[in-house]
């Protein structure tokens, strides 16, 4: 049931559901943001232990003025607006009904069952990914920002002997050559990967397509680092001095481009690391399988890769961190209202993938075959 506050208007209220989806423990909402909408009036259900994951405690979300509700069907019930990090999961399909709008990651076009769940529930739902300002996603970004640094932090630990790497420091030490750490992708993954690699100390080369897009990142990197243009046999002609390689490629739409084969990894020294930042588009390793938290590492020959689609369940305090600070202001306008909250922000009427009982989303449709 509701807490102490359930004497409040029952409507209107703002929900924050507990994630169910397994090993996510990022939650949508963080008691600093829960002070900013409760402080604008707004009213915020939080279901019991919802902030656990990332390190925020019911009494910290009581204290920021939220209510908490000790299950599901009791934010449900309470809130019109809810808000998750991943999409629903069976347990809560049925709760879903026409006086609710649900703003989370959904990726439909990959969840058949989901959308036909929520189209049955005559909800509207609005995805995360579905927000698009002048060609970019922002709710989209820190992921890909904490995904990128993650990559290198992961290189460094998987380079140690222990882990079966060449046991080498990342960034060497006075006298000692560095690691040299190649970055295919200078997107936001791939930037934030080299500039946590350059930081650490490493010899950093920045390979894209567009070779502007890799000058900026290796500027930015600073002396050490330099640019290349992509092309055809540039990355097997990097491979024999590369310890660390970095896949962080991305064609929109598009399944990854195989950007790293068999020939680049036979070149690749013994012991060297690849972290496939891209497999959650399958991949732009050839052969590569995904990985898990579990178990984050896998042979390929004589190289160790690590592809692990969900990189920012690892940091969930940060990733949450990250991930409310681009949502708020998207969460704040719903609070008030939908056709109030695409009047201020008109990039929420693009994320709508479900409402009247259909997906509205046209690449979504098609992606189900509507
Ligand atoms: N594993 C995870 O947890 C996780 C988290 C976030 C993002 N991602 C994925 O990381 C990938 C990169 O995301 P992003 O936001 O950095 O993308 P982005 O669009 O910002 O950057 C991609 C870059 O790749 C470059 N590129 C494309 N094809 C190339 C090629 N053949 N050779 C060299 N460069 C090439 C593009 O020019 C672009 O600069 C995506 O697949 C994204 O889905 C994964």
């Amino acid at each position: 049931m509701v807490g102490e506050q359930s004497s409040i208007s029952a409507t209107g209220a703002i929900g924050v559901l507990r994630e169910v989806k397994e090993f996510e423990r990022r939650v949508a909402l963080t008691p600093s943001a829960v002070r900013t909408l409760t402080e604008r009036g707004h009213r915020v259900v939080v279901e019991t232990d919802a902030g656990l994951g990332s390190g925020f405690r019911d009494d910290e979300y009581r204290s920021a003025g939220a209510e908490i509700a000790s299950d599901p069907s009791s934010v449900f019930a309470t809130a019109t607006l809810l808000l998750h990090v991943k999409e629903p999961q069976p347990s809560e399909f049925a709760l879903f009904g026409p006086q609710h709008t649900l703003f989370t990651y959904l990726h439909l076009a990959a969840e058949p069952s989901v959308a036909d769940a929520l189209c049955k529930s005559g909800c509207r739902a609005l995805a995360y990914e579905s927000v698009e300002v002048d060609g970019h996603l922002p709710l989209l970004v820190p992921m890909s920002i904490v995904a990128g640094r993650l990559s290198t932090q992961f290189a460094a630990s998987f380079l140690e002997a222990r882990h079966g790497g060449r046991g080498m420091l990342m960034g060497g030490l006075p006298g000692v050559e560095p690691t040299t750490v190649v970055v295919i992708g200078a997107g936001t993954s791939g930037r934030h990967a080299a500039l946590v690699a350059a930081a650490m100390g490493a010899e950093v080369i920045v390979v894209d397509l567009d070779l502007e897009r890799a000058r900026d990142v290796a500027t930015a990197c600073g002396p050490l680092a330099r640019a290349v243009a992509s092309g055809p046999g540039v990355i097997d002609d990097l491979a024999p001095t590369a310890e660390v390689m970095v896949g962080a490629v991305l064609t929109p739409g598009k399944k990854a481009p195989i950007v790293i084969t068999s020939s680049t990894l036979a070149r690749m020294p013994e012991g060297s690391v690849i972290i496939d930042i891209a497999i959650d588009q399958g991949g732009c390793v050839e052969g590569v399988v995904p990985t898990t938290h579990a178990e984050p590492l896998r042979s390929m020959g004589h190289v160790r890769v690590s592809a692990t689609p969900n990189m920012p369940a690892a940091v969930p305090r940060s990733a949450t961190a990250a991930l409310v600070a681009a949502t708020l202001p998207y969460v704040s306008a719903l609070a008030d209202g939908y056709d109030q909250a695409v009047v201020r922000h008109p990039e929420l009427a693009g994320a709508v993938n479900v409402a009247n009982g259909r997906i509205v989303h046209t690449a979504v449709a098609a992606a189900l075959g509507q």
